[in-house]
C-alpha cells in the first residue's frame, strides 16, 4: 500500500474502560477525514469489538497491552489494525462463524468477528495460540462531502 496521508498508532493496558477509549480515539482519528454518520458509527462499532476480544479473551484474567493502529490513504481508505500479545486463537476460521463463542455462558452472543466482517470491506484474523492476535480492517470511506478526498501524502 501507498504511504498514508495520516496515521497513528497507540498502546493501551486491557482494561475494560480502555474500550471506550478505543472508540474515542478512533473517532478524533476519523473525524477531520469528514466520515458520514453511518460510517463513523460501523468503524467506532468495529474497533470497539475488535478490543473488547482482546480484553476479554486474549487476555483473560490478566492485563497486557492492546496496540491500536490507524491509517488512512489518499483514495480514503482506512486501515485500521488491533494487536494483541495473549493467548492466540487455536482454530481463526471457527471463531470466525457467526454464533460461535467459547464464553457462552459469560453473555457472549459470537458475533463480534461478524459484526467486524459486515462493517468492513475486507477483514483479515492473523493468530498464533500463545503468542497473539492481529485484527486488520480496511474500508474504504465514500468521498467528502467537504472535498478533503483529494490531500496527498507526505513527501
Ligand atoms: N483477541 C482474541 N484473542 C483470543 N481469542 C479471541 C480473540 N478474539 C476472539 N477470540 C475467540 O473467538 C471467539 C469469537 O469471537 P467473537 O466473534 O467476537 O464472539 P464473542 O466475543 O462474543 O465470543 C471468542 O469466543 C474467542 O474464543
Ligand atoms: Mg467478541
Amino acid at each position: 500500500m501507498k504511504r498514508p496521508i495520516n496515521e497513528i498508532k497507540c498502546t493501551f493496558l486491557s482494561r475494560s474502560e480502555n474500550e471506550s477509549l478505543a472508540r474515542s480515539i478512533i473517532s478524533g482519528f476519523l473525524l477531520p477525514l469528514d466520515p458520514d454518520v453511518e460510517e463513523l458509527a460501523d468503524i467506532r462499532c468495529a474497533v470497539s469489538e475488535a478490543v473488547t476480544n482482546c480484553i476479554v479473551h486474549a487476555y483473560r484474567g490478566t492485563t497486557g497491552r492492546i496496540a491500536l493502529t490507524a491509517a488512512c490513504y489518499a483514495d480514503r481508505t482506512l486501515r485500521i489494525v488491533v494487536e494483541d500479545k495473549g493467548c492466540g486463537i487455536d482454530d481463526v476460521k471457527r471463531a470466525r462463524t457467526p454464533l460461535y463463542t467459547t464464553c457462552p455462558d459469560e453473555d457472549r452472543c459470537g458475533m463480534g468477528f461478524s459484526i467486524m466482517e459486515s462493517f468492513s470491506d475486507k477483514l483479515s484474523v492473523i493468530s498464533k495460540p500463545g503468542k497473539g492476535t492481529r485484527v486488520t480492517l480496511i474500508r474504504r470511506l465514500s468521498p467528502s462531502s467537504a472535498g478533503a478526498a483529494d490531500e496527498k501524502a507526505p513527501t
